[in-house]
C-alpha cells in the first residue's frame, strides 16, 4: 500500500498508464464545476477538474434567459421593491411546495452577491438606462428579477468562470469520461476515467469528489439539452449505492423551436412575447388569468399541450410565439441569439413573423440526493448543480433559478469540502488499482461480445418511450407499459456490442457507456413516476389530477440495493411558507 503525495503521478503496470492524486476531484466543467474549482484553488488545496468535453462546451453555455436575484433594480407593478424573501416565496410556490425551504432560503439570500461577484469577475450583464444591471420578468416571479446578458447569459458566465480557473492554472483533464467511483472502507476515494483520445483508463485518488455533471435531459427525445446531457453523474452515484431523489420531476420547457427543440428563451415572453394558437387566440388568458404568458413553466407547458391535444394547434403540433410587436430594435438588443437560431433552424425571422414552438424536455429537478451542504450518503462524495437534488426546485423549477443554483452551490459545496478535508483520512492506491482493472475487463467484455445490433436504435426507442409515456401528461397504465418497454430495452442492450473495437477516440464506446447509464436512469424515472399517485408541479397524472399533501408532501428516494431499485420517502423541510393551493 502506497500513499501518494499531492500531484505525484506514478506509472503503473501494463496497459494502465497513470494514477493521479489530488485532494479534491471535481467531475464536470460547467458553471458548478468551474465555480467550485475556483474556490478549491483559492483554498490552497490541490484539486483537479475532469470533464468529458472541453469545459466551454458544457451545457451551461447554452443557458439563455438569465439568473434570478432580488437586486430590485426594476420595481414591481405597484412600485414595490423586490427582496430575497419574495424570491424565496416565488421559488417555493413554483416548486409546488416540494422544495426544501432551508435550501431555498440559502440560495435566495446568496443571489445578489453572486450576481455582483460574476460582474466583478467579468460577466457582461445587460444594463438599464441608468447603468444598473438590467432585470426582466420571468415565469412565476412577482418582480422583474432575472439578470441577463441579452439571451446569452450562460455563455457569458461560463466564459467568465473558465477564464478565472485558467488564471489559477487549475489542472483540467479534458475529454476524460468517468467510468466509476472508487470506494474504500465506506468512503468515496476517487474515480476511474477513460482518456477518450487514447482509450486508456486512469485512476484518480482524492479525499473528496464533487459531482457536477449536469442533467439527464437526453433520456427524453424533444430535449433542449446538449447531446452530452446523459446523466452520467447520476448513474455513477446510483451504482455506488447513493440514492437519487425526486427523479419523477422532469421539466418541459414551453417554448422550444418546432422541429429541432432548440430553446427559445422564456426571456422572449419576459420581453413581452405572447403565445397564440391556430385560432389566433392568446390562449394563456384562459389558463392563467393573472400571469398569462408568464405563468410558471409547468403551467404553460401543460396549457400548450392541451391546445395541441384539443386541435387548436398548427399541423404537426405547434403554436406560435409572437414577438413581432416588440419591434426590431428590442429584438436585436435583447434577443439576438434566439432570432439567429429561429432564422438558421426554422427559416423564420421573429422580427417579421411568429416562431413555431412546442414544449420540450428541458431540466431535471431530481438528482443525486444531497443535503443543503451538498453532502451525499457516501462519505467523500458531494454533489451540486443540476445533477444534484439539494432540493431548491421541488416539483417545478422557476426559470432563472438554475444558473443561480449552479454558481451559489458550486461555491458553498466547495467550501464544505474545504472544511471537511482536514478530518479526512489519506486514501490509498489499492482500491483504485482494482477499480481500473474492473473497468478494463468490463470494456474488454463489451468489445468481445458477438451480438452486433445498432445501439443507437435502442437509444432512440428509449427517448421516444420516455417522451410519450413519461411526458407532460402521465397515466398509470401507460406508464406501466412504458416501464416494461424500458426493461426490455435494458435486457436487450446488455447483450450488445459495438463495431469499432479500437480504444483510441472511440466515440461509439463512450456512447455505449452513456446509453447503458441512461437506460437505468429511464427506469428510475419510470418507477418513481408510477409510485407518485398525485399531480404536483411538472408531474401531472391524468388519473390522479389533484395534489395530495396528506400522502405525497415528501421526497422520493430511489437506490440500488443488491441490483434492485428500492424506493423510500423522506420529509420535505417546510419553513416560512405553509403549503397552499397554487393560483397564477
Ligand atoms: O428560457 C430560458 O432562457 C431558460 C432559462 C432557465 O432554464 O433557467
Amino acid at each position: 500500500m502506497k500513499s501518494l503525495k499531492h500531484n505525484e503521478e506514478i506509472s503503473v503496470a501494463s496497459t494502465v498508464e497513470s494514477i493521479h492524486y489530488h485532494d479534491v476531484i471535481i467531475i464536470g466543467g460547467g458553471l458548478t464545476g468551474l465555480r467550485a474549482a475556483f474556490q478549491v484553488s483559492n483554498s490552497g488545496l490541490s484539486g483537479a477538474l475532469i470533464s468529458k468535453v472541453h469545459p466551454l462546451r458544457s451545457h451551461s453555455v447554452a443557458a439563455q434567459g438569465g439568473m434570478n436575484a432580488s437586486l430590485g433594480n426594476v420595481p414591481g407593478d405597484d412600485g414595490a421593491s423586490d427582496d430575497w424573501k419574495m424570491h424565496a416565496y416565488d421559488t417555493v410556490k413554483g416548486s409546488d411546495y416540494l422544495a426544501d425551504q432551508d435550501a431555498v432560503e440559502k440560495m435566495c439570500r446568496e443571489a445578489t452577491a453572486t450576481v455582483y461577484e460574476l460582474e466583478h469577475m467579468g460577466t457582461v450583464w445587460s444594463r438599464l438606462e441608468n447603468g444598473k444591471i438590467a432585470q426582466r420578468p420571468f415565469g412565476g416571479a412577482g418582480f422583474p428579477r432575472t439578470c441577463y446578458a441579452a439571451d446569452r447569459t450562460g455563455h457569458n458566465a461560463l466564459h467568465t468562470l473558465y477564464e478565472q480557473v485558467l488564471n489559477k492554472n487549475f489542472p483540467i483533464y479534458e475529454e476524460f469520461f468517468v467510468t466509476s467511483l472508487v470506494k474504500d472502507k465506506g468512503r468515496c476515494i476517487g474515480c476511474t476515467a477513460m482518456e477518450i483520445m487514447t482509450g486508456k483508463i486512469h485512476g484518480f485518488i482524492s479525499k473528496a469528489v464533487l459531482m457536477a455533471t449536469g442533467g439527464f435531459g437526453r433520456v427524453f427525445n424533444r430535449s433542449t439539452n446538449a447531446l452530452i446531457n446523459t446523466g452520467d453523474g447520476l448513474s455513477l452515484a446510483l451504482n455506488a449505492g447513493v440514492p437519487l431523489k425526486d427523479m419523477e420531476f422532469v421539466q418541459f420547457h414551453p417554448t422550444t423551436l418546432y422541429g429541432t427543440n432548440i430553446l427559445m428563451s422564456e426571456g422572449a415572453r419576459g420581453e413581452g412575447g405572447i403565445l397564440i394558437n391556430s385560432q389566433g387566440e392568446r390562449f394563456m388568458e384562459k389558463y392563467a388569468p393573472n400571469s398569462v404568458d408568464l405563468a410558471p413553466r409547468d403551467v404553460v407547458a401543460r396549457s400548450i399541450e392541451q391546445e395541441i391535444r384539443e386541435g387548436r394547434a398548427f399541423d404537426g403540433g405547434y403554436v406560435h410565439l409572437d414577438l413581432t410587436h416588440l419591434g426590431s430594435d428590442r429584438i436585436m438588443e435583447r434577443l439576438p441569439g434566439i432570432r439567429q437560431i429561429a432564422m438558421d433552424f426554422a427559416g423564420v425571422d421573429p422580427i417579421e413573423e411568429p416562431i413555431p414552438i412546442q414544449p420540450g424536455q428541458h431540466y431535471s429537478m431530481g438528482g443525486i440526493d444531497a443535503d443543503i451542504n451538498g453532502v451525499t450518503k457516501l462519505p467523500g462524495l458531494y454533489a451540486a448543480g443540476e445533477c444534484a437534488c439539494i432540493s431548491v426546485h421541488g416539483a417545478n423549477r422557476l426559470g432563472g433559478n438554475s444558473l443561480l443554483e449552479t454558481v451559489v452551490f458550486g461555491r458553498l459545496v466547495a467550501d464544505k469540502i474545504i472544511d471537511d478535508i482536514n478530518q479526512t483520512p489519506e486514501p490509498d492506491t489499492q482500491a483504485v488499482q482494482l477499480a481500473i482493472n474492473q473497468v478494463e475487463s468490463k470494456i474488454g467484455e463489451i468489445i468481445g461480445r458477438k451480438k452486433d445490433a445498432n445501439i443507437f436504435n435502442v437509444k432512440d426507442e428509449m427517448t421516444e418511450t420516455m417522451f410519450k409515456k413519461f411526458g407532460i401528461f402521465r397515466e398509470g397504465q401507460t406508464m406501466e407499459k412504458g416501464l416494461k418497454e424500458i426493461l426490455k430495452m435494458e435486457n436487450k442492450f446488455s447483450n450488445l456490442t459495438i463495431n469499432n473495437k479500437h480504444l483510441a477516440v472511440n466515440q461509439t464506446l463512450v456512447q455505449f457507456l452513456e446509453i447503458e447509464g441512461m437506460l437505468k436512469i429511464a427506469e428510475v424515472v419510470a418507477r418513481c413516476a408510477i409510485k407518485r399517485e398525485e399531480s404536483r408541479g411538472s408531474h401531472t397524472r391524468t388519473d390522479h389530477p389533484d395534489r395530495d399533501d396528506e400522502n405525497y408532501l415528501k421526497h422520493t428516494l430511489i437506490e440500488l440495493e443488491d441490483k434492485n431499485l428500492n424506493i423510500s420517502y423522506k420529509p420535505v423541510t417546510i419553513g416560512m411558507f405553509e403549503p397552499k393551493e397554487r393560483v397564477y
